[in-house]
């Protein structure tokens, strides 16, 4: 079968290869899925250029997100048949509850093996069946970004109707973020390095955007929009150059979910930023094949349709990569296979 590997985590965009591999064998609760569509994130560019804080696998196949249709299973299986069409989950092994401390040597395209081959073994408990009004290319850009989106704002921020929630620039994350929010009736304010995406957003449904180039204190601004009160939860994706003001944007008891690290890992952070404002921040990875489930119900009923920037064919990766890089996307990058 045809797959890319990485050799070695760090080597960079190009030093991805094309090559054959033997076609995998699902065996007891596994399955066997033909890969239709792959989706990058910003994740996947870290692996590449060894940015990425986990270990990753020599000669991996890269991307944790894909989806397709299962065309064999193992002995045991329950959960899915043949013909159904998935995704994997971010992480192989975590259905439900706490992560355990090896959840992550689970994870798709890093400790293990991913998704950008024609065909993947994934265990009965790593794959979801993808909302039925959903093309596999869209069921393809779910398991990391939107996943994450959800963890933070349902599970941990447990967002209601009339809450407020702040989303940090207009990449996957956010921009499931902002989708999911709107289904749930959640007042979005995003930021973004550029005003034609904010109008963009705005056509999604964000009631307010915040250029954070051109409003450098988006956490005041922020507070003013919410009549002075805060937002309820930061859905915190910039890291060390944003998390200083995301406290200064929540309101008092607000809650932060810390993603990513777009603007850098590693910052000094003054405790009394957390007391003064009796914050509650809880680190996201990702989520559980329970949440994929849940946030999938969600997508359904709602008939959310996931915002894709651009479709690369599989002879395209390292331009999909690049265009990755680039931040000029808004939303999804995907890599159709068949
Ligand atoms: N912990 C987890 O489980 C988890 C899961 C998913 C993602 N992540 C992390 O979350 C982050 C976002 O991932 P993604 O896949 O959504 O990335 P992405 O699609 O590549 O998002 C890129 C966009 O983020 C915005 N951005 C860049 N720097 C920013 C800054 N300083 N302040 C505000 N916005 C900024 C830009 O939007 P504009 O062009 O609009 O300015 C840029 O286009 C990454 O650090 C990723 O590693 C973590």
């Amino acid at each position: 079968m045809r797959a890319y590997q990485l050799p070695k985590g760090g080597a960079g965009i190009d030093a991805l290869v094309k090559v054959e591999r033997p076609k995998p064998k699902p065996t007891y609760r596994q399955v066997l899925v033909k890969v239709t569509a792959c989706s990058l994130n910003f994740r996947d560019l870290g692996i590449v250029r060894g940015t990425y804080r986990l270990p990753v696998s020599e000669n991996v196949i890269p991307l944790s997100d894909g989806a397709g249709e299962v065309i064999e299973v193992g002995e045991g299986v329950r959960r899915v048949k043949v013909g159904d069409q998935v995704a994997g989950t971010f992480f192989q092994r975590w259905h439900a509850g706490e992560p355990g401390p090896d959840t992550h040597l689970s994870a798709l395209g890093g400790g293990i093996d991913g998704m950008l081959a024609e065909y993947v073994v994934l265990e009965e408990e790593g794959v979801v069946k993808i909302p039925a009004h959903l093309s596999l290319e869209e069921g393809a850009t779910l398991p990391c970004a939107a996943v994450t989106a959800w963890h933070a704002m349902v599970e941990h921020a447990k967002l209601i109707a009339g809450s407020t929630v702040l989303l940090q620039g207009t990449g996957g994350v956010s921009i499931f973020g902002l989708q999911l929010a709107k289904a749930m009736g959640v007042q979005v304010i995003i930021t973004s390095s550029s005003d034609d995406k904010l109008a963009r957003a705005k056509q999604l449904g964000a009631d307010h955007g915040i250029n954070y180039k051109t409003t450098p204190d988006w956490d005041k601004a922020a507070v003013e929009l919410t009549g002075g009160r805060g937002v309820d939860c930061v859905v915190e994706v910039g890291g060390a150059g944003t998390i200083a003001r995301s406290f200064g944007s929540i309101r008092v008891g607000g809650k932060i979910g810390l993603i990513g690290g777009l603007s850098g890992p590693a910052t000094e952070l003054n405790p009394g930023m957390i007391l003064a404002k009796r914050a509650n921040v809880q680190g996201i990875s990702v989520g559980s094949t329970q949440m994929f489930d849940a946030m999938n119900r969600a997508i359904a009923a709602n008939k959310l349709k996931p915002a894709i920037d651009k479709v690369f064919g599989f002879d395209e990766v390292q331009a999909a990569y690049k265009h990755m890089a680039s931040s000029a996307h808004f939303g999804k990058i995907v890599i159709r296979l068949a």
